[in-house]
C-alpha cells in the first residue's frame, strides 16, 4: 500500500455547471475540505480543490466566494502539475472523453460524471485505457447512494421480497420550455447535436440502478420521443429541440424480473418524490424514492376487489410501513466521493468504474436503437 498522503489536490473541471457546482464542489469537496477526509484507521487527509474551466471571470468569482486559492483556465498546465493528484470532470458530456484521456495520460487519478462518452465505442476505449493504467478511476453512480435506494437494496439483501417479480419506476418533472418562464435545465440537454437527450442522460443511471439492486439487464425495449419540439434557451432565443425529452423503457433483468421505467421532462409530478421505484415480490412490495422507502409485506396486503360502482373504501397509501433510516445517510454524491478518495489513498480500484459506466452508455444506445427499429434488443455482455 502506498504511503498515506497528507493532502489530496483535486482539479475540478465544470464547476460552473449545475452538477459540478452544487453537488460536487459545494456539497462534496468543500464540505470535505472543511472536515478533512477520514480514513479507515482514523487518520485525516486534507482536501484541496483546484478550480478548472473556460471562463476566468466566473472561476475567479467562484474561487473568491468559496475561498479557494487555486483556479486556472489552462487544463494542460494543471494536468502537468505534479502536486495535482486527481482530475474530476463534470463538463458537458461531449467534452468528457478527450479530457479524461488527457488526464489518464498525465497519470492522474480520475473521477467523473456520467455518461463517460457519447458513443459506446468511445466509452469502451476509455475503459480499456483505465484498465491498462494503475490509476484509480471512478464514475458517479450517485443514485445507489441515495437513502431511498440504500433501503431498497437492504430489503433485497434481507430477502424481504421473496421472489422478485417486477420493478416499475417513474422519473420526471415538468421542465419549462423557456418561452414564458426560464427552463430549469440547460438548453444543451434538448439538442442531440450537443450531447443532449433524456435517454442518454437517464439510461446510464438506470443501468447501474437495475444492476445494483436487481441484476444484469439482459434486453431493452424502448419508445423515445420529443414531446416538445421547440424550446427557448438561456438567452431567450427559440431553438429546435432535436433530442428526446421522454423515454418509456422495458428492461428484462436476469432471473426473469421485468422492469419498466418512464423517464420524462414533460410530465407533472403527482408523486411524493421526483423518482420512485416500486418493487413487487411474492412475499412483499416496496416503494422507494430519493429519501424514503415504504413496505407492504404479503401478510399485511389488503385484498382489493374491482367494483367501479362504489368509491374505493381502502386508504391504499396508509397501508404501507416506512423503513427507518437506522443510519446517518449523508448526501449521496459526497458519500461516493469519500469512497473514491479512500480508494485513491489505498491505491486500489473504485468499484464503479469505466466498464460499469460503459454498460450505461450501451443501454442508452440500445434504447435509442430499440425505439428507432421498434423492437426489443438484447444487451450483449461487454468484456475488456
Ligand atoms: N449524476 C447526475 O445525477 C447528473 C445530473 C445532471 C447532469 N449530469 C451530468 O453532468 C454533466 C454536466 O451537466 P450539468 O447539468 O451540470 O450541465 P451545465 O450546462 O450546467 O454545466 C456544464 C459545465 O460544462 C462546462 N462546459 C464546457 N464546455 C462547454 C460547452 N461547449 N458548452 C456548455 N458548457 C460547457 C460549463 O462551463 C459548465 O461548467 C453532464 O455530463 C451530465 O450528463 C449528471
Amino acid at each position: 500500500m502506498p504511503d498515506t498522503p497528507k493532502t489530496l489536490r483535486i482539479a475540478m473541471n465544470g464547476v460552473t455547471g449545475r452538477m459540478g457546482y452544487r453537488q460536487h464542489l459545494v456539497r462534496s469537496i468543500l464540505a470535505l475540505r472543511d472536515e478533512g477526509l477520514t480514513l479507515a484507521d482514523g487518520s485525516i487527509v486534507q482536501i484541496e480543490p483546484v478550480l478548472l474551466g473556460r471562463n476566468a471571470e466566473k472561476l475567479s468569482q467562484l474561487a473568491a466566494r468559496h475561498n479557494v486559492p487555486d483556479w486556472s483556465t489552462d487544463i494542460d498546465a494543471v494536468l502537468a502539475d505534479d502536486t495535482v493528484d486527481v482530475y474530476f470532470d463534470a463538463q458537458v458530456t461531449s467534452r468528457r472523453a478527450p479530457a479524461v484521456r488527457a488526464a489518464i495520460a498525465a497519470g492522474k487519478h480520475v473521477y467523473m460524471e456520467k455518461p463517460t462518452a457519447e458513443t459506446l465505442e468511445e466509452a469502451i476505449a476509455l475503459a480499456h485505457l483505465g484498465a491498462k493504467s494503475d490509476l484509480t478511476i471512478g464514475v458517479v453512480h450517485d443514485k445507489l447512494y441515495l437513502p431511498g435506494l440504500v433501503k431498497l437494496r437492504r430489503l433485497v439483501d434481507e430477502g424481504f421480497f421473496g421472489r422478485i417479480l417486477s420493478l416499475r419506476g417513474e422519473f420526471g418533472y415538468w421542465v419549462f420550455d423557456g418561452e414564458h418562464q426560464t427552463a430549469q435545465r440547460p438548453s444543451w440537454n434538448y439538442r442531440s447535436e450537443d450531447g443532449g437527450g433524456i435517454t442518454v442522460d437517464m439510461f446510464c443511471h438506470w443501468n447501474y440502478v437495475l444492476e445494483g439492486i436487481l441484476g444484469r439487464v439482459e434486453s431493452v425495449t424502448a419508445r423515445t420521443t420529443t414531446h416538445l419540439p421547440e424550446r427557448w434557451d438561456e438567452t431567450g432565443a427559440r431553438y429546435d429541440a432535436t433530442a428526446d425529452d421522454a423515454a418509456y423503457g422495458i428492461f428484462d433483468i436476469e432471473g426473469g424480473i421485468i422492469a419498466q421505467i418512464n423517464s420524462s421532462w414533460t410530465v407533472r409530478v403527482h408523486r411524493d418524490e421526483l423518482v420512485e421505484f416500486q418493487v413487487d415480490g411474492t412475499h412483499g412490495s416496496a416503494v422507494a424514492g430519493l429519501r424514503n422507502c415504504v413496505i407492504q409485506p404479503a401478510s399485511a396486503s389488503p385484498k382489493p376487489v374491482w367494483n367501479p360502482d362504489l368509491p374505493s373504501g381502502e386508504p391504499f397509501r396508509e397501508q404501507w410501513i416506512p423503513v427507518p433510516d437506522n443510519d446517518d445517510l449523508e448526501n449521496g454524491f459526497k458519500l461516493q466521493w469519500v469512497e473514491f478518495l479512500r480508494d485513491v489513498v489505498a491505491g486500489r480500484p473504485h468499484r464503479f468504474d469505466l466498464l460499469s459506466a460503459a454498460r450505461g452508455v450501451q443501454l442508452a444506445e440500445l434504447g435509442l436503437r430499440s425505439s428507432d427499429e421498434g423492437r426489443r434488443l438484447p444487451v450483449p455482455e461487454i468484456s475488456l
